[in-house]
């Protein structure tokens, strides 16, 4: 029996190669930019800075499934989503080991100064090797403690551990007393937790307190998972040696206060920027999306709920 096509709404016209192969083939594929085109969408795919609430939902009434460009679901009230009947779909796994390899280059830029030693160069304001110039921490035998040990907390202990490093967790399971403890030997700490109500300022003033001062901050989850105000002075203060962030609490704005400090490495966001692995989730997002208008379980749907 002939089937209509099925529309999708992209809210961004991403990977245009991956949308005409694996798309247009199955779909009528539409620009979410005016109010008719999610009205009539069955699916729609949206990217990491769309809000959708019941608000959002309530301009598509025909959309059954939901497909993001993340792996990152904070953006998205699941809750609404179930209540209206819509199933979602991300990209976990393809962004793993892209994310492990940027907390990884950050590491070693915040560890070896990296930022400081290319701004000497690219403004001609270096005047030749000095035994104390710039001098940075080695990575070999240090500790690094972990935070959420998800696919990207697990590839990025598999890099740290080639580096030389000591890997422990944090988990869900540490009392606040273990934690702090962990905490106290941390010399890396870097964060591997999805954004929700109980990681909202994870690391906050209290526990940056707790870490040792040659310790080195490593964030490619969310921003909101630390007190950025509390970081930024714990950085200043120089109480703990450096900080390699790749996201931030109010994104795309970053605070001069944190922007101005000389210990830090600031990224825009760019964890899973790899070519081969934006094409993977381009790939997958549009799977799981197509799988769940033909009624199947992609290995990519959402759990909701429990
Ligand atoms: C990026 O931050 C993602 O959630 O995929
Ligand atoms: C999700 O948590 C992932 O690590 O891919």
């Amino acid at each position: 029996m002939a089937r209509n096509k099925p529309t999708v709404a992209l809210t961004f016209a991403f990977h245009p190669e991956v949308i005409r192969e694996k798309l247009a083939p199955r779909a009528g594929v539409v620009l979410a930019r005016t109010p008719a085109a999610l009205r009539t969408a069955d699916a729609a795919i949206c990217m990491l800075w769309d809000k959708i609430d019941a608000r959002w939902l309530a301009r598509a009434p025909k959309l059954r499934a939901l497909g993001t460009y993340s792996v990152g679901t904070n953006h998205i009230d699941l809750d609404a989503c179930a209540r209206r009947g819509v199933r979602v779909a991300n990209t976990p796994g393809v962004l793993s080991r892209a994310t492990a390899e940027c907390a990884a280059a950050l590491l070693l830029a915040a560890a070896r100064r990296v930022p400081e030693g290319h701004e000497l160069c690219r403004t001609g304001r270096w005047t030749g090797w000095r035994p104390d110039q710039l001098l940075g921490l080695e990575l070999l035998g240090r500790r690094a403690v972990l935070v959420g040990r998800g696919r990207i907390g697990e590839e990025t202990a598999r890099i740290f551990r080639g580096l030389g490093l000591k890997v422990e967790w944090i988990t869900r399971r540490d009392s606040e007393k273990q934690l702090r403890a962990k905490l106290a030997r941390a010399q890396v700490l870097s964060l591997h937790v999805p954004l929700e109500e109980s990681t909202r300022h994870w690391l906050d003033r209290a526990r940056l307190a707790c870490l040792p001062p040659d310790a080195i901050v490593i964030n490619t989850s969310r921003g909101p998972v630390i007190d950025e105000r509390a970081l930024t002075e714990a950085l200043r203060k120089r109480r703990i040696f450096s900080a390699g962030l790749d996201v931030y609490e109010r994104e795309p704005e970053i605070p001069s206060a944190l922007r101005r400090l000389s210990n830090v490495v600031l990224l825009p966001h760019l964890g899973s920027a790899t070519a081969e692995t934006r094409r993977a989730m381009a790939e997958q997002v549009i799977q799981g999306v197509l799988d769940l208008l033909d009624d199947k379980r992609p290995p990519n749907e959402v759990k909701i709920g429990t």
